[in-house]
């Protein structure tokens, strides 16, 4: 998604904008810009492509200026060109503006302004902005705080935005609706960005603002106010990110990185959480709706992508154990749905970031219809963190690979966590509970192990790169890793694999499969596994190459399969824990085969806040 930066104080803004954009490539874009100010002097650079272009175009011009705003655009209206590359000026180049989100009345206001002789240059919403906050400071001649205050309220749809005018050289407004600002505070100097990841080198001294917050920066200090222009007060908060986190710890690649981090992030996501001599969870998030939750008769989950199959899994691990209906709903479907919610009824947001778009307008739309409303999040601080009732950090730390991975596993966990809070305060026996926490607790390392045993992915990865097309399959726990799986492969080496419940498989696309056709089945030696081996038969008979993922090594499975993916046993409900892991390290092999970058996705970006 697109990326904010934005620097006021006494060094020079070109460089820190430039490392800022740095920062913010993992987001995903297609163009990119700066817009610096040199006492009354406005310079503007823009650039298609990458920021290294952007680089290109500003070339050896040594741009003064210690106020400054930039940008990284993820095209939603009009082509990644210069032309469309954000910032976006007004008429008379006097001041620029940076804009995250989508301005759904943008086409009305344009026509409105070009019939009183405003010229556009660009297709996007944006350019909008600059033109409006000129017009109110010729309707007015009034400061710019007040004049983009007073367009604001004429934008329909969301913005995070950041301005600077060469008529106000020593002020750097930003404000908030729908897409994240956040404020870095410095020693007597100040950032702004979409994201904190952009500020840690140089602040871990934060402040999140809210939906309808704007703020006005000064190299003495800031304030942040309403739209109406009522003051608030916001204390910074702490970040514990380290701008390290942000690094490859010395690998090739983040995904890599993260999927190696995960025996460290489950620890994370479990510490201080487990009260094994009562079999608890203590979440302390659910302090304050733990007694809402003992009443609660239904579940809704919503997610997106990644976060969608962890809540599958989810409601497999609450059911099976806390004995709560539950039900997992796609983000984007959800919210067009006219949901049954009463005020025993939970709906749980699942998403990494805490910005997904699709995810937040389901969550508002439960939170009108009277739901508790509860997140499983990422990101401290995020949208959906502060706008859902209570919830759960992951404390996995900044996921920068755009394939979820860490993040994931991390979900998985907590979900473990939740179904053991739930069912202890329903009918889960305390030596269940002891039984789950200390298995919980052995879960670092199994998953290191599979890990240490990657290599012996390699000749199935080899097996797979020239595939045009592949199943992954699996039951019950497994179904929805069977559909993560084929994500990661999806998203990182496009080929397109297709997740499937096993039992499904017969019910029309086992006519894909051939010998050019191979399956990965996950069938560990649990409830489901003699159906699994019917499946794999069923493949074999139409000759099918199949990689069996299991967790012992069961004979007859190795003999039926072409090859074996072999993890670790742990109890049913844990199991898709350590499942997902090698076929996540499968999907980065594969794409490492093909040449390409998993970091960098093509058409993916990290955070999807449009919708
Ligand atoms: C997962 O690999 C993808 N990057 C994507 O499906 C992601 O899980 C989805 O966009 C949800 O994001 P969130 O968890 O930040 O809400």
């Amino acid at each position: 998604m697109c990326g904010i930066i934005g620097y006021i104080g006494k060094r020079d803004a070109l460089p820190i904008l430039i490392e800022g954009l740095k920062r913010l490539e993992y987001r995903g874009y297609d163009s990119a810009g700066v817009g610096i100010l040199d006492d009354k002097k406005l310079s503007v650079f823009r650039s298609p492509g990458k920021i290294s272009s952007l680089e290109k175009a500003l070339g050896d011009s040594t741009i003064a200026g210690t106020i400054g705003i930039a940008h990284t655009r993820w095209a939603t209206h009009g082509p990644p060109e210069e032309r469309n590359a954000h910032p976006h000026a007004d008429c008379g180049a006097r001041l620029a503006v940076v804009h995250n989100g989508i301005i759904e009345n943008y086409a009305e206001l344009r026509a409105s302004l070009e019939s009183r002789g405003h010229t556009f240059r660009s297709q996007t919403d944006t350019e909008v902005l600059p033109h409006l906050i000129e017009e109110e400071q010729k309707k007015k001649s009034c400061d710019l705080s007040t004049a983009v205050r007073s367009v604001l309220r004429q934008i329909r749809g969301t913005y995070g935005i950041a301005v600077v005018s060469s008529e106000a050289p020593d002020k750097l407004i930003v404000a908030r609706l729908g897409s994240p600002i956040v404020l870095g505070i410095g020693t007597d100097e100040f950032f702004v960005a979409s994201d904190a990841s952009a500020v840690l080198g140089h602040t871990h001294k934060v402040i999140f603002l809210d939906d309808g917050e704007m703020a006005e920066l000064s190299r003495d200090g800031y304030r942040i106010f309403s739209l109406d222009n009522s003051k608030i007060d916001k204390s910074p908060e702490e970040l514990d990110w380290s701008a390290e986190d942000m690094q490859k710890n010395g690998q090739p690649h983040f995904m890599l990185k993260e999927m190696l981090e995960q025996p460290e992030v489950i620890r994370n996501s479990l510490r201080g959480r487990l009260d094994v001599e009562n079999g608890l969870a203590v979440l302390g998030g659910l302090r304050d709706v733990a007694e809402r939750l003992r009443h609660i008769d239904r579940l809704i989950i919503v997610a997106c992508g990644s976060a969608y199959y962890a809540g599958q899994v989810g409601e497999y691990m609450i059911e099976e154990n806390a004995g709560i209906p539950v039900e997992v709903e796609l983000g984007s479907e959800f919210r067009y749905r006219q949901p049954i919610i009463t005020e025993n009824t939970a709906v749980l947001a699942v998403s990494q970031s805490g910005e997904t778009a699709d995810t937040l307008a389901a969550i508002r739309e439960a939170k009108m219809k009277g739901a508790l409303t509860l997140g499983i999040v990422n990101a401290v601080g995020s949208t959906i963190a502060r706008e859902t009732d209570a919830g759960v950090y992951n404390h996995a730390g900044p996921e920068i690979g755009v394939a979820s991975t860490k993040a994931f596993v991390s979900q998985l966990t907590v979900f473990a966590l939740l179904t053991l809070f739930l069912g202890r305060q329903r009918k889960m026996s305390m030596s269940y509970g002891r039984k789950l926490a200390l298995e919980l607790q052995r879960i670092p390392d199994l998953v290191q192990s599979i890990l240490a045993n990657r290599q012996a992915l390699e000749p199935i990865a080899a097996s797979i790169s020239g595939a045009k097309g592949m199943f992954y399959l699996g039951r019950k726990y497994n179904a929805p890793i069977a559909f993560e799986g084929a994500l990661k492969l999806k998203e990182v080496s496009y080929i397109h694999a297709e997740g499937y419940a096993s039992g499904e498989m017969k019910h029309g696309p086992i006519a894909l499969v051939d010998s050019s056709f191979p399956s990965v089945v996950i069938a560990p030696v649990d409830s489901v596994f003699e159906k699994n081996k019917s499946n794999i038969q069923e493949l074999k008979a139409r000759g099918g190459k199949i990689f069996s993922l299991t967790d012992e090594d069961s004979g007859d499975l190795r003999s039926m399969s072409d090859g074996i993916i072999a993890v670790p046993k742990t109890v049913e409900m844990l199991q898709p824990i350590l499942d997902i892991v090698p076929l996540q390290l499968l999907a980065y092999q594969v794409a490492l085969t093909k040449g390409f970058d998993p970091d960098k996705p093509r058409n993916l970006a990290k955070s999807v806040t449009v919708e």
